[in-house]
């Protein structure tokens, strides 16, 4: 048998896109590849790639340029670039970036092992249709590997929100939710290979509407409730939220589902109604507010996470002191937040722009205030009991790292036959992005 070709995948962006390389290493498993961690030695290089923000897409042509000497070295390496920025500037990878030998959008995925043979052959590849076919249908699994305790597992891509910044809508298409079957058998599988964990994923999860078991249409909750019934999974966690689809049948399920982790993040962007307005994001601040009191109403100890732009097109001083003003009554665990960025084809990027250094002292003084709701929720762990779902070891000897229910990292000293398993833990120490624990009863 020829030795097997090496694959190096280098993933950016969000969740899905770390997903969806997994999936794409599987189905390349299919045509001889085995996965490398250094592109040094690899006969395909693939980056998968995020084009949220410009920074984010500008780093491909940086990263690809540094292959060239690779692509010396090596004829016979094959350079491809795949996710939202393939399906954004695809044309123009091409013509920028001669190196390149493969150009696939996010769902042309199982076209992938076709289009490598082609390269092969010397041709140059681009695929970026939204494909009528299902494109997790079409990518083979590999036979069952065993693997780490948590996993993702998309179970819709897309969105039809059109926010006035976001690239969203335009990279992967409209909303689409995959069937209840296959979602449930990949879970099975996913838990017959030692998972504990399994995390929803989706650009609008919640708007998840697929075709159910028993051909009627099921919502996330449901979804969620099919899921607790599977033997072995522990922890069902979902991301990410948009608050106009938070139905009452999921709100109800953060009350009385046990499996489904007590942690959700749910992006607001804006505190100002007026630019809310006009980031065509459809709920309120108010609404937002009241949504989160019906969610701790039915769990009051949930951990809530979310989103922030600042210096969006025509946000004044007052517009963000009304931010603030949110995030002081929210009271968040943990918190993402971004300077806007202008994205080429998006409605935003043709209205009158703030200057950077607006934007940069407004990021500065909200993310104070998040890390130190941050610092003081995670402080406030310590003394409790929480179960840690232990998933690797740690640097310190007989140390293993886990996470909690709610998503905080627990450095805890423990037998290594816990690895995989969920255990009773004490919360002794908080640190800047962790906490520390001891076994309970041990
Ligand atoms: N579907 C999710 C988020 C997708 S993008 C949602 O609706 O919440 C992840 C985050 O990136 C967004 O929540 C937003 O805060 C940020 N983001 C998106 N476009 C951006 C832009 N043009 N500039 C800065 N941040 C942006
Ligand atoms: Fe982007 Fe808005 Fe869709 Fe989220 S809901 S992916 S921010 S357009
Ligand atoms: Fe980025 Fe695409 Fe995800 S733009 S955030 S990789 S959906």
């Amino acid at each position: 048998m020829a030795d097997p070709k090496k694959l190096f995948i280098k993933t950016y962006g969000c969740q899905m896109n770390v997903y969806d390389s997994e999936r794409m290493a599987e189905a390349m498993g299919g045509s001889g590849y085995i996965a490398t961690d250094t592109p040094e030695d690899a006969d395909m290089i693939l980056l998968n790639t995020c084009h949220i923000r410009e920074k984010a897409a500008e780093k491909v042509y940086s990263e690809l340029g540094r292959f060239r000497g690779l692509k010396d070295a090596n004829p016979d390496l094959k350079i491809g670039v795949a996710g939202c920025v393939a399906q954004a500037e695809g044309d123009e990878i091409m013509r920028r970036q001669p190196l390149v030998d493969l150009v696939v959008g996010p769902q042309s995925y199982h076209r992938l092992p076709a289009m490598e043979a082609r390269t092969r052959a010397g041709e140059k590849v681009l695929d970026t249709d939204f494909p009528e076919e299902d494109k997790f249908e079409k990518l083979q699994s590999r036979p069952k590997a065993s693997r780490g305790p948590t996993a993702f597992l998309t179970v819709q891509e897309g969105c039809d929100k059109f926010c006035a910044f976001c690239v969203v809508p335009y990279t992967r298409g409209a909303e689409v939710s995959r069937p209840g079957d296959r979602v449930m058998s990949e879970a099975r599988d996913l838990v017959s290979r030692g998972v504990r964990e399994i995390t929803l994923l989706g650009q609008n999860v919640n708007a998840y509407h697929g075709q159910g078991t028993d051909g009627g249409d099921w919502g996330l909750a449901r979804l969620i409730r099919e899921l607790a019934e599977i033997d072995g999974l522990d922890r069902i966690r979902y991301t990410t939220s948009h608050p106009n689809d938070m139905e009452d049948d999921l709100i109800a399920a953060h009350g009385d589902c046990a499996k489904l982790m007590p942690y959700l993040h749910l992006p607001v962007q804006s505190g100002s109604d007026r630019i809310l307005k006009r980031m065509n994001r459809s709920h309120t601040a108010d609404s937002y507010l009241r949504l989160i009191e019906r969610i701790r109403t039915v769990r009051p100890d949930i951990l809530l996470s979310g989103d922030f732009i600042v210096g969006f097109p025509e946000e004044t001083d007052e517009d963000f002191e009304a931010t603030m003003r949110l995030v002081e009554e929210v009271r968040y665990g943990q918190c993402y937040s971004f300077k806007y960025s202008t994205r080429p084809g998006t409605p935003a990027a043709e209205r009158p722009q703030l200057p950077e250094e607006v934007k940069s002292e407004r990021l500065q003084r909200l993310q104070a205030l998040l890390s130190q709701q941050q610092a003081e929720i995670q402080d406030s762990m310590v003394g409790r009991e929480v179960n840690v779902l232990f998933e690797k070891k740690g640097r310190l000897p007989g140390q293993l790292i886990g996470k909690s229910d709610y998503l905080h990292a627990v450095y805890t000293q423990a037998p290594e036959s816990l690895l995989g398993q969920i255990a009773r833990v004490r919360i002794t120490a908080s640190s800047s992005n962790s906490l520390a624990g001891a076994l309970v009863g041990v």
